[in-house]
């Protein structure tokens, strides 16, 4: 989605939903009304807060610099002259305006007024593989502290990437996680959902009983302190993403995160960026989700269009990807007793990760690591212990839940796990939508009942963890790529993360392909 784009978007949703107390505002000097109200008589310029980068469409030429100003609770009036400026070295020497946005978050009882500004720019025309230093600044007067982000390197490179979902705000986990992130040196990382927990669960209008928006404010500041201020930061959407804003709940979401967004998903939050050669798709869940219903049907069946036409564009002769990576929140697979398997997405979406050969799938939303034996047509086509190579296009698709980012563990599973987590002699269950039916198809309701699927589960640990993902590119078409993934575990009681230094690996898988064959 580029920015027009996303401003149409917005200006539809805020036409149709006239009763939001806020209003967002895009494009320099875009003003709408109801916002002015609160910045009569204030004058102070909001101090600068955390900042993030991501991608835009072509991560090799194009990032995105954000950053808050203010708090919610700050009071402050919009930035007068929001800007980054940018070089390669700290003397700068290019300077772009920036705009600014609000979220249009309703009165809550007990929580401050929304009162921050998010702002960004697409730096474009950048070159490849090169570090960049920059600086914001919300007046032109006083600027942040320097700090530096690297674009994607040309052709294919080695390179790694991190990621985990569930992250939340705790200064004693989420932080530690982020750093730990960090500290890997990543190209980018991956959110699988759930990040502020800004909301107990998926809130639409007018619910908005324990609704916390300044969450936001300390998430960011935990991830953009201790990561994302250098680190590309790219979210899929969880539950906890919908908020009680607009039709969809995602106002927020694509305020804050500017990252590719393709609008033919039928979807504001979904969308694909390529590096070297892996593709990354960010998928919503909450579409199809049997467990999480919220948003279930809301692109028509679109998204899911769009995800084939995506993946056979990628597997197409020519395309130069080799691996596909999908990222959402919902595990299609999972053995832990909270929540369970979703196959409201594993139904719709499996065949289609089935017949484009998807590498991995990471997801979140069970609060632990599990990672599966590679699958296809619903069934494990071999045991692959730690260590294991795996190829994909003849073994299948492997699945990975890493939902220990930072928010409380779930520690009980199916069956017994020698790993010290708690065992229940339950059968493993799924949830999924009675009668053969579909979110999209609308008919039946989704249940929760045993899963027919077994033997899926090869590793599983609740435990706080990172995954560490290494490319090997190929010499030449024809040759072995590989992308091994590691599973680091920092040292960490029931409750906190201890050290970031020498994490422990708990689990490691290789996938092999042969380069430019599907
Ligand atoms: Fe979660």
């Amino acid at each position: 989605m580029t920015a027009q784009d996303m401003h149409d978007f917005l200006r539809r949703r805020y036409r149709r939903r006239s009763v939001l107390r806020g209003a967002v505002l895009l494009g320099a000097g875009a003003a709408i009304g109801p916002v002015l109200w609160r910045q009569s008589g204030l004058t102070d310029v909001a101090p600068i807060g955390p900042r993030w980068v991501s991608f835009g469409q072509d991560p090799a030429s194009q990032m995105w610099v954000s950053w808050s100003s203010g708090t919610a609770s700050g009071g402050y009036p919009a930035p007068p002259a929001p800007q980054v400026r940018w070089g390669l070295d700290s003397s700068y020497g290019s300077t772009a305006q920036a705009s600014s946005a609000q979220v249009p978050v309703p009165a809550v009882a007990g929580e401050p007024a929304e009162n921050t500004y998010y702002n960004r720019v697409s730096l474009t025309g950048l070159a490849p593989g090169t570090t960049y230093h920059y600086s914001v600044s919300n007046d032109g007067v006083s600027w942040s502290p320097d700090r530096v982000f690297t674009t994607a390197a040309a052709g294919k490179p080695d390179f790694r990437f991190t990621a985990f979902g569930d992250e939340a705000a705790s200064s004693a986990r989420a932080a530690p996680m982020a750093a730990l992130a960090a500290s890997l040196k990543p190209a980018f990382h991956l959110v699988a959902g759930d990040l502020a927990y800004a909301t107990p669960h998926g809130l639409r209008i007018p619910d908005v009983t324990g609704f916390q928006p300044a969450q936001w404010d300390r998430y960011l500041r935990v991830v953009g302190g201790n990561a994302a201020m250098s680190v590309p930061w790219h979210p899929a959407v969880g539950a906890h993403e919908v908020e009680p804003l607009d039709d969809n709940g995602y106002a927020g979401f694509i305020t804050r995160f500017a990252q590719p967004y393709n609008s033919a998903s039928g979807s504001p939050v979904v969308g694909a960026f390529s590096y070297g050669n892996v593709a990354v798709i960010r998928l919503d869940g909450n579409d199809l989700s049997a467990q999480e219903p919220i948003n279930n049907g809301y692109t028509g069946g679109a998204q899911t269009a769009w995800l084939q036409s995506a993946l056979e564009g990628y597997r197409a002769q020519g395309s130069g990807i080799d691996f596909i990576v999908v990222v959402c929140n919902c595990c299609c697979y999972s053995s832990n007793t909270v929540h369970g398997s979703d196959a409201g997405l594993r139904d719709v979406w499996g065949p289609l990760f089935d017949q484009y050969q998807v590498d991995l799938v990471i997801s979140g939303h069970v609060h632990a690591y599990e990672r599966t034996n590679p699958m296809r047509a619903f069934e494990p086509t071999m045991e692959a212990a730690p260590g294991s190579t795996v190829r994909p296009a003849a073994d299948g698709t492997t699945y990975i839940c890493a939902g220990g980012g930072g928010n409380g563990l779930y520690r009980t599973w199916y069956g017994s796990t020698g790993s010290g987590d708690g065992g229940s002699t339950a059968a493993p269950r799924v949830w999924q939508w009675s009668g053969g039916a579909t979110a999209v198809g609308g008919i039946g309701k989704p249940v929760d009942v045993v899963d027919k699927v077994r033997g899926y589960s090869a590793v599983r640990r609740a435990v706080f963890c990172c995954l560490a993902i290494d490319v090997s590119a190929p010499a030449a078409a024809g040759h072995q790529t590989t992308m091994t993934i590691r599973t680091l575990m920092p040292a960490q009681t029931a409750s906190a993360v201890t050290s970031i230094a020498d994490p422990a690996v708990i689990d490691s898988v290789t996938l092999v392909r042969t380069a430019g064959q599907a």
